[in-house]
C-alpha cells in the first residue's frame, strides 16, 4: 500500500515536469532559436505566448544569402510588435526541399496566413493545395510562387529593374562589346529582370552596335558564378569589354573584382539593385555606376497590412494603403494572381544621398566610408 502510494506520487511529479517542459517549449515557440540574424533555421516570434487568441503569420524565407533578406526579417519582427500580430520566421537556407518542409510545418500548425519568399518559384507551387486545403491564404512575397492556386503576391516591378539596370549601362557605352550576366534561373524574378534587360538591349544589337561576347545565368545568384563568367568573358576577347550588364549587386560585385584585376574597375558600365551597403560603397567610388533602389520597408509593410486584412477578414483591395503600391494581376502559370506592386528606384552617385541616405536605408559614414571625409557631402 505505501508503496503504491509512494509509486503515485512520482507518477505526479513526472506528469507535472512534463507538463511544465511542454508549456515551456510551447511558450518558446516551438523550441526554436529567436535568431535570424546568423543565416539559420530560426524560428522567432513576438514572445509571446501561442495559446491567446494573437494572429500567427508564417513567413518562409528561402534564403537570407543577400544584406536585404537580413534586413527583412528584422522588419517584420518590428512591424509584427506594432500590429499586435505574432509572426514565426524560418529560413530555408538556400535548400528548396527545406523550404516545403517548412512551409508544412507552418501549415500543420495552423498559421492565420502564409508569407512565402520562395526560393525556386516553380518548385514552391506544391504548397498552394496544402494550405488551400487548411484554409491558410499564401502571399508570395517579392518572388513569384508560380504553379499552384497562390492567393496573392506583393512584390516590385522586376522587369523595371532591368530596363534601369541596362538604362544605366547604354547611355555609358552605346557600342561595343558586352557581358551579360542574368540572375538566378530558379528565381522567377530573375527572367523578368531579363526581360527588362532585353527590352533596352535587343534594338541595339539587332542593329549590331552591341556585340554580346557572353551570356550567363548565376544559379542562386551566386557571386562566385559571376566572377567566373566575367572572367571568360574578359578572356575571350582578350579585355575588350565596354560594359558588363549585372542583375543585382552582389553579382555585380563579383564582376567588379574581375574587371579591378585587370585595371578596368570604374572604367566599364556595370549596374546592380538592392541598394546593398557594398554596393552604395562602390557607387560613391566610381566602381559601379547604380544600383535600383527597392524600397524593402514599404514592401515588408504591404505584406505585413495584407496579411493581417486576410486574418481579420478585411477585403485587401479596400483597405491596402495606395502609397505603398499599386495593385495589377500577373500571371503565375496558373491564374491571375492579384499582386501589389510597389515602385523602384534607379540610383546614382548623384541621387544616393537623397534616395538612400536620407531615406534612412544606409547612413552617410558608412556609404562614404571609403571617401576622404573632406569629400563627403554636406547633409
Ligand atoms: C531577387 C530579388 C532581388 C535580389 C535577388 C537576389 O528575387 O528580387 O532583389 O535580392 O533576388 O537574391
Amino acid at each position: 500500500m505505501y508503496k503504491d502510494k509512494n509509486h503515485t506520487s512520482i507518477n505526479k511529479i513526472i506528469t507535472m515536469i512534463l507538463i511544465v517542459s511542454l508549456m515551456m517549449f510551447l511558450f518558446t515557440g516551438c523550441g526554436g532559436s529567436a535568431d535570424t540574424d546568423h543565416n539559420s533555421d530560426a524560428t522567432s516570434d513576438t514572445g509571446s505566448s501561442q495559446s491567446d487568441d494573437k494572429i500567427r503569420i508564417g513567413i518562409s524565407l528561402g534564403t537570407m544569402r543577400e544584406e536585404r533578406w537580413q534586413r527583412e526579417a528584422d522588419m517584420f519582427k518590428e512591424y509584427a510588435k506594432e500590429l499586435g500580430v505574432e509572426v514565426l520566421i524560418q529560413s530555408a537556407e538556400d535548400v528548396p526541399s527545406k523550404q516545403i518542409d517548412q512551409c508544412e510545418n507552418f501549415i500543420s500548425q495552423g498559421v492565420d496566413v502564409l508569407i512565402v519568399q520562395a526560393l525556386d518559384s516553380e518548385a514552391a507551387g506544391v504548397i498552394c493545395d496544402p494550405a488551400k486545403d487548411a484554409g491558410i491564404p499564401v502571399i508570395a512575397y517579392d518572388r513569384f510562387v508560380r504553379n499552384g492556386e497562390l492567393d496573392y503576391y506583393v512584390t516590385f516591378d522586376s522587369v523595371k529593374v532591368g530596363e534601369i539596370q541596362a538604362q544605366f549601362v547604354v547611355e555609358r557605352a552605346p557600342r561595343g562589346n558586352y557581358i551579360w550576366l542574368k540572375g538566378g534561373p530558379e528565381d522567377f524574378n530573375a527572367h523578368l529582370v531579363y526581360q527588362g534587360h532585353k527590352n533596352i538591349l535587343q534594338p541595339l544589337i539587332d542593329k549590331g552596335d552591341i556585340n554580346i561576347v557572353l551570356e550567363q545565368w548565376c544559379n542562386g545568384w551566386d557571386p562566385n558564378e559571376a566572377l567566373k563568367h566575367t572572367e571568360n568573358g574578359l578572356t575571350l576577347v582578350d579585355n575588350n569589354i565596354q560594359a558588363v550588364i549585372a542583375s543585382n549587386d552582389a553579382t555585380a560585385g563579383a564582376a567588379i573584382q574581375a574587371l579591378a584585376a585587370q585595371g578596368l574597375a570604374g572604367k566599364v558600365p556595370i549596374a546592380g539593385q538592392d541598394a546593398d551597403l557594398a554596393a552604395c560603397q562602390r557607387i560613391v567610388e566610381g566602381l559601379q555606376t547604380g544600383t535600383v533602389y527597392k524600397p524593402l520597408r514599404k514592401l515588408n509593410k504591404a505584406a505585413m497590412d495584407l496579411a493581417y486584412a486576410l486574418a481579420t477578414n478585411q477585403d485587401p483591395m479596400k483597405v491596402m494603403d495606395s502609397s505603398l503600391g499599386t495593385w495589377t494581376k500577373l500571371n503565375n502559370g496558373v491564374k491571375d494572381v492579384d499582386s501589389f506592386s510597389v515602385d523602384v528606384i534607379a540610383v546614382d552617385k548623384d541621387n544616393i544621398v537623397d534616395v538612400i541616405i536620407k531615406d534612412g536605408f544606409h547612413k552617410l559614414e558608412d556609404v562614404y566610408k571609403n571617401i576622404p571625409k573632406d569629400q563627403w557631402p554636406q547633409i
